[in-house]
């Protein structure tokens, strides 16, 4: 187990380039395997759900060629199994896109059933919802999900709720069933068109992703494609809660602005400076942030992936705020670890109040989950002195080298085995 040795207190600065989006590639790696044709996809990050995700394809039988730290050529002609194991499963739920993948490729699959998370019961009762109305039989037995069908016909599906991986599980059986498919109510999120974009750019018939409503009209076949991932809207969120936590100067290359425009809108509220570019954003905070009242939304609102970050901002403003959580209903368990370095925080239900205090104070805390374990890498940044946190493997489920980026924009943060106490002690008198 590795923990993350920090001393706070200065600002940070420079320059950083964020990475592919996680939760795009990892769809778009499902939907590479629906044709069997070399798919290339570029701009991937090399972050561990992502090297989950790629192991358990290989692990059914498809050919991946890692050509870089960023780019993987996919080949699906050599699939021999429809099962995916339960050991993928547990080291990432995203593994579920291939229950949606394989289906619409190869008519059956079978994945075992993906467990509750540390943020909140997740149901996928919408997934099977549309797979069924696409046609398929799904049944649940010994914990695995086995659906199958002769052929898959498109339908006409209202979800009932606005859920993520229901819109890219159904989109992925959906492109090859016979006929039309319309979904009612689906996410919005770019990296629900970025999955849509990738499909169509290996012959798919998708219209309206980014809209409320989606339409498919089955092909045949899918073909082979080159295709490069949007950039990580919530790392580059991070970085930007990072420079006004630190009361930095932060610019982030490679991002979409447009993607980031729910953050930039609160953070320009409580007092930070944002100048955009194309592809460019510099996020410039000189004095203490004001307070605010954030409410989790689907997009284009305030993500629920932010939420952490933007509380640990919150938690040195001027002020009392709100947080408001209307995705997951236990993502507030890293309160616990912030009240630690003296946050006043206190959560009712669904709601945190944050009383903002002038400064934290360093402290050894644990990661509970991948963005809160950034949000508290954040706190412990600005707090003056030595920090600790334990259990960053969350952290590296979706952040591509967290700890060299925070260095090379000055901070003095150090990976280090947690049985390692020699190299924990040097560090501490390295920097003190
Ligand atoms: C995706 O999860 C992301 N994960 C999450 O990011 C993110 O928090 C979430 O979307 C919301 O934006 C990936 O993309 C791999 P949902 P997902 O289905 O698809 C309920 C991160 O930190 N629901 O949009 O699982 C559900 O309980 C991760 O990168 C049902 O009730 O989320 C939740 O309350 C954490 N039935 C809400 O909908 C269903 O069948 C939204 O979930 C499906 C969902």
């Amino acid at each position: 187990m590795n923990q993350y040795i920090i001393k706070g207190g200065k600002s940070l600065a420079g320059e950083v380039t964020i990475g592919g989006a996680k939760n795009a590639a990892l769809g778009i790696l499902a939907g590479a395997i629906m044709t069997d044709d070399e798919v290339t996809i570029e701009n991937l990050p090399d972050v561990s759900d992502i090297n989950a995700l790629l192991e358990a394809i290989k692990a059914i039988g498809a050919k991946v060629d890692r050509i870089d730290a960023h780019t993987v050529k996919i080949s699906g002609a050599s699939i021999h199994s429809t099962v995916v194991d339960y050991d993928y499963i547990q080291k990432i739920r995203a593994s579920y896109y291939l229950l949606g993948a394989l289906l619409g490729k190869y008519g059956k699959a079978s994945v075992a059933m993906p467990g509750g998370c540390k943020i909140g019961s997740r149901p996928i009762d919408q997934h099977i919802k549309g797979f069924k109305a696409l046609g398929a039989k799904v049944v649940t037995e010994n914990s695995m999900i086995n659906a199958s069908v002769n052929n898959l016909r498109g339908s006409h599906i209202f979800l009932d709720m606005v859920s993520v991986g229901a819109t890219i599980n159904i989109m992925l059986a959906a492109v090859m069933a016979q006929g039309q498919t319309i979904i009612e109510n689906v996410a919005k999120e770019p990296h629900i068109v970025d999955v849509a974009n990738f499909l169509n750019s290996m012959g798919a018939n998708i219209k309206g992703a980014g809209t409320d409503v989606i339409r498919i009209r089955g092909v045949e076949r899918l073909h082979g494609s080159t295709y490069s991932c949007i950039p990580d809207q919530i790392e580059a969120g991070t970085f930007m809660c990072l420079a006004t936590a630190t009361k930095g100067d932060i610019t982030l290359k490679n991002v979409i602005p447009k993607h980031l425009e729910a953050i930039t809108a609160k953070l320009v509220e409580i007092g930070a400076d944002i100048i955009e570019n194309d592809d460019s954003v510099r996020v410039v905070c000189k004095d203490r942030p004001g307070s605010a009242i954030v409410k989790t939304r689907v997009y284009p609102g305030f993500p629920t992936d932010m939420q952490p970050q933007i509380t640990v901002v919150l938690a040195t403003a001027d002020g009392v705020s709100t947080i408001n959580e209307n995705i997951w209903e236990d993502r507030f368990k890293y309160v616990a670890e912030l009240r630690k370095m003296g946050a006043v925080i206190t959560v009712e239900g669904s709601t945190a109040f944050v009383e903002g205090q002038p400064k934290l104070s360093p402290a050894v805390m644990e990661a509970p989950d991948l963005r809160a374990g950034a949000a508290l890498t954040i706190a412990a940044l600005q707090a003056d002195g030595v920090s600790i946190l334990t259990d960053i493997e969350y952290i590296e489920r979706g952040y591509e080298k967290f700890d060299e980026k925070l260095r090379s924009l000055g901070a003095e943060i150090m990976k280090v085995d947690s049985e390692d106490y020699k190299a924990v002690q040097k560090f501490k008198l390295e920097i003190v």
